[in-house]
């Protein structure tokens, strides 16, 4: 089943990678339409949707010519089927479903939210279950029990807010570029953490539930009354906003392991690319006697290599689509939960 080739275009990056037979990354190529999107401050679907059919091909070339394959070396197709918006979603998978037919390969749909939590072990180890999850991106955060591979069962999931839009929305309200968290971890850098007291939703109770849309709300409301800070003012707001985050979901992650005795703990998705945030929890991992995980940086945010390497440990474990599987925009981790040969739904 391998080399396996990978699409995702489930937002605003179109991406293409190989996986090669021991299930290493041949090559990860992603070309990102954050320009595109810049002027309106976010993702714009019908934008995207166009981008991604513009780009899809010779993205799709490119991961080809780095692994040094040609389309009749492939033994497997697989893409992203959600969660997503629904018309860049179509255009990978359609994509796939099209080269799979046409070379007459197997294809598997995968769940994006599974190619992320599974990114730390993209060309490592393979994955040490069980292990405790903290999937955080721009659309997602959720904690999660890992017990195989699609064996997932949630712990907790945020009730508004992801902490990525906790991120953007605030560095919009700063009048900082999108993507705002990674803005934020730059001026964070040089600002004081505890210059302000922002809110750290739900951080004591509510399960294992985040809650992100208070500390956005606060973040307006200072910018109301005091206006957008400048100068040294932003570097302590971006540090501050950014400990709130971070503190909430290290402490949660903290909580859950220990009540749940695990010590592999692993954190993904885009959020994860956070300098502090990696930090955090590095201290936290030799304090507590954990095992971390955290993807390198390019596997952190949206790429096809942790959508192949998610395929491909099902491929092997002999999973198909079908070739009219449709996409699910609202896909949830928990249903990649089902262990299926087919999977029809
Ligand atoms: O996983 P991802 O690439 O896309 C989704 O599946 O949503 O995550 C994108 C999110 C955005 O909200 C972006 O602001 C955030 O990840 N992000 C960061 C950093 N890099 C990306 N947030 C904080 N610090 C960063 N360095
Ligand atoms: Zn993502």
């Amino acid at each position: 089943m391998l080399p396996l080739l990978a699409i995702e275009t489930s937002c605003d990056e179109t991406a293409a990678a190989v996986i090669g037979p021991g299930h290493q990354l041949l090559s990860n190529v992603v070309k990102s339409q954050i320009d595109e999107h810049l002027l309106f401050g976010g993702v714009v679907p019908e934008l995207a949707s166009r981008c991604h059919l513009e780009a899809i091909g010779p993205v799709v070339d490119e991961a080809l010519r780095v692994a040094g394959c040609s389309l009749d070396d492939l033994a497997s197709v697989a893409a992203t089927r959600g969660p997503g918006l629904v018309g860049c979603l179509l255009v990978g998978l359609s994509y796939a479903q099209g080269l799979a037919l046409a070379q007459g390969l197997p294809m598997l749909g995968v769940n994006h939210l599974e190619g992320h939590l599974l990114a730390p072990f993209v060309g490592r180890e393979d994955p040490p279950f069980p292990f405790l999850g903290l999937v955080v991106s721009g659309g997602h955060t959720e904690l999660l029990l890992a017990r195989d591979v699609g064996d997932y069962e949630i712990l907790g999931a945020t009730r508004d807010d992801a902490a990525g839009e906790a991120f953007d929305k605030s560095a919009r309200l700063l009048g900082l570029s999108y993507p705002g968290g990674i803005a934020v971890d730059r001026l964070a850098k040089d600002g004081d953490r505890a210059a302000l007291s922002l809110p750290r939703g739900m951080m004591h109770k509510g399960g294992y539930d985040f809650s992100f849309s208070g500390l956005k709300t606060s973040v307006w409301q200072h910018t109301q009354r005091n206006g957008i800070p400048t100068g040294q003012a932003l570097h302590d707001f971006c540090a501050s906003l950014q400990e709130a985050i971070v503190e909430v979901l290290v402490r949660k992650a903290q909580r859950a392991a220990k009540e749940l005795g695990l010590s592999r703990i692993v954190v993904s998705g885009g959020v994860s690319a956070n300098s502090r945030l990696r930090a955090v929890f590095q201290e936290m991992s030799s304090q507590e006697g954990w095992d971390l995980y955290l993807a390198d940086l390019p596997l952190c945010t949206d790429n096809a290599g942790m959508i192949g390497y998610a395929a491909s440990l099902r491929m092997v474990r002999g999973e198909r689509s079908p070739m009219d599987l449709d996409v699910r925009p609202g896909l949830a981790l928990a249903d990649a939960s089902n262990r299926v040969r087919s999977s029809s739904s």
